[in-house]
């Protein structure tokens, strides 16, 4: 009997597993790893990093660490899944008996899918802020609010369950309507709309603000260059920024590589994701940033900024109301097509296991997740409780633990297991075979950076976000 519950997987069902579905070209792995990595944090939370550390100077620092750490985490995540051909779980502990590794290394699979159980609820209740804030702005309700009624509307919204409620269960409904048709007909389908959608709308948005003079403003503020502005504290916010927008270390990257056609270039695939995740990263700034500066408002809000600062914004300007739904919709699709990726992981690992077929697996996977919102969605209101951590007081309740959890501490340890995987663990010549383009020199500067240099940039984000430096 081929044993594929639980841990066991045997190399029959493994044959048996790899008549499993592939992405139908490279092109649809690049567009739905974009459509994994564009998200939240390229629309939302690399504007406000860019406001706040000094424009340029932080953008350059932020490069560095995507050529250095992102881009060579990013070929090794998308290598070891396409090797495998297995959802991570399965993968991980596959390929390390395969090299006599041990076969412990599944729980780097299990941690990954744990995180994005963790990141998937809240990333489903700022969707659902995002929907209650395009609503509004389409409706008008927006239009001439002040600062201080942009903050009380906002903070009126975060502590209402009820409301939040309705919108998170539609957004993990819908994720689940599409994880449950598989990767052709759900996941590519979806994409192939999200993602020009996601590059047209940002277009129109730029279309607009290159059309007024705020826009000299915005570039000045960006090519400053204030280098004094970028601190300690900032060259370790663009450090994980880097791990985050591309949606490192939770395994999404590597299931997506396990769709990835056997003849596609890993290199060209991947270096195609990082410099369009970069791309509309940098279009969002100069998409939101004049729009900023044309109502005298200050860029420098920190994470108010898109529900905060902009809504302001947008009911001071003409044509506000449109611009404004625009924006939210951008941040949807952002947030939709990102929460597919994080679902994925844990669906395969569903099926694959034997327990379940592709349909229950999208519907437990919901359901646990819906469950866990929950907690979220009432994290600002009955359910808050304070906490320390790292030296500094939270009170959002289950939304900063699992924040916390996810992105600051099983992010960067998942990167690490990784890198010691694809640097250590396999051989050399197995990642060469598997990157394709032989034992080059590209091939030998990837290999550096993912033994010795990916291992030391994680362990210092790991340390800085328990509070160590
Ligand atoms: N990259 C996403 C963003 O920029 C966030 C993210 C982190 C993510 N890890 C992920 C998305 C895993 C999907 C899967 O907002």
């Amino acid at each position: 009997m081929l044993l594929r519950c639980g841990w066991e997987l045997t190399v029959e069902a493994k044959a048996d597993i790899s008549a499993r579905e592939q992405w139908s070209s490279r092109t649809a792995f690049v567009l739905a790893a974009v459509g994994a990595t564009v998200g939240i944090g390229n629309i939302w939370r690399f504007p406000y990093l860019v406001g706040e550390y000094g424009g340029a100077a932080f953008i350059l620092v932020y490069l560095g660490c995507l050529a250095v750490f992102g881009l060579p985490l990013m070929i090794a995540e998308v290598a070891i899944g396409r090797r495998s051909r297995l959802n991570p779980v399965h993968g991980f502990r596959y390929l390390a008996t395969e090299t006599s590794g041990s076969p412990a290394w599944l729980l780097a699979g299990l941690m990954g899918i744990v995180a994005t159980l963790c990141i998937l609820p809240l990333y489903s209740v700022v969707a659902g802020w995002t929907m209650a804030y395009l609503v509004r702005t389409a409706s008008g309700i927006l239009v001439g609010v002040t600062g201080d009624g942009a903050r009380s509307i906002f903070n009126a919204l975060i502590s209402d369950p009820e409301k939040l409620f309705g919108w998170h269960t539609l957004f993990i409904v819908s994720l689940t309507l599409v994880a449950a048709r598989g990767v052709r007909q759900g996941l590519e389908r979806a994409v192939r709309v999200l993602v020009p959608g996601l590059f047209l709308i940002l277009l129109s948005l730029l279309a607009y603000s290159w059309g007024g003079d705020a826009l000299q403003r915005a570039l000045d503020f960006m090519l400053a260059a204030d280098f004094e502005a970028v601190t300690m504290a900032g060259m370790l916010a663009a450090m994980s920024q880097a791990f985050f927008t591309l949606s490192l270390g939770m395994g999404a990257l590597m299931i997506y590589g396990s769709y990835l056609p056997g003849d596609a270039s890993i290199i060209r695939s991947t270096a195609s994701v990082v410099l369009i995740d970069t791309l509309m990263a940098i279009m969002a700034v100069l998409a939101v940033f004049p729009i900023v500066f044309s109502s005298g408002l200050s860029v420098a809000e920190g994470p108010g900024l898109v529900f905060q600062t902009l809504p302001v914004a947008f009911g001071r300007m003409g044509g506000g109301m449109i611009l404004g739904s625009a924006f939210f919709l951008l941040l949807l699709f952002a947030a939709w097509s990102s929460g597919l990726s994080l679902m994925e992981p844990a669906v395969a690992w569903l099926v694959e296991s034997g327990v379940l077929g592709r349909g229950w697996a999208a519907v437990v996977v919901g359901l646990i997740v819906w469950l866990l919102g929950i907690g979220v969605v009432m994290s600002f209101s009955a359910w808050s409780f304070e906490f320390t951590f790292a030296d500094e007081v939270r009170t959002g309740g289950l939304f900063d633990v699992l924040d916390i959890l996810s992105a600051s501490i099983l992010l960067p340890l998942g990167g690490l297991a990784v890198a010691l995987f694809a640097g250590r663990t396999l051989s050399r010549k197995l990642m060469a075979e598997e990157i394709g383009g032989g034992e080059g020199l590209g091939f030998w500067v990837w290999y550096g950076l993912i033994k010795y240099v990916v291992p030391v940039g994680v362990v210092v984000i790991l340390l800085r976000a328990v509070g160590g430096i």
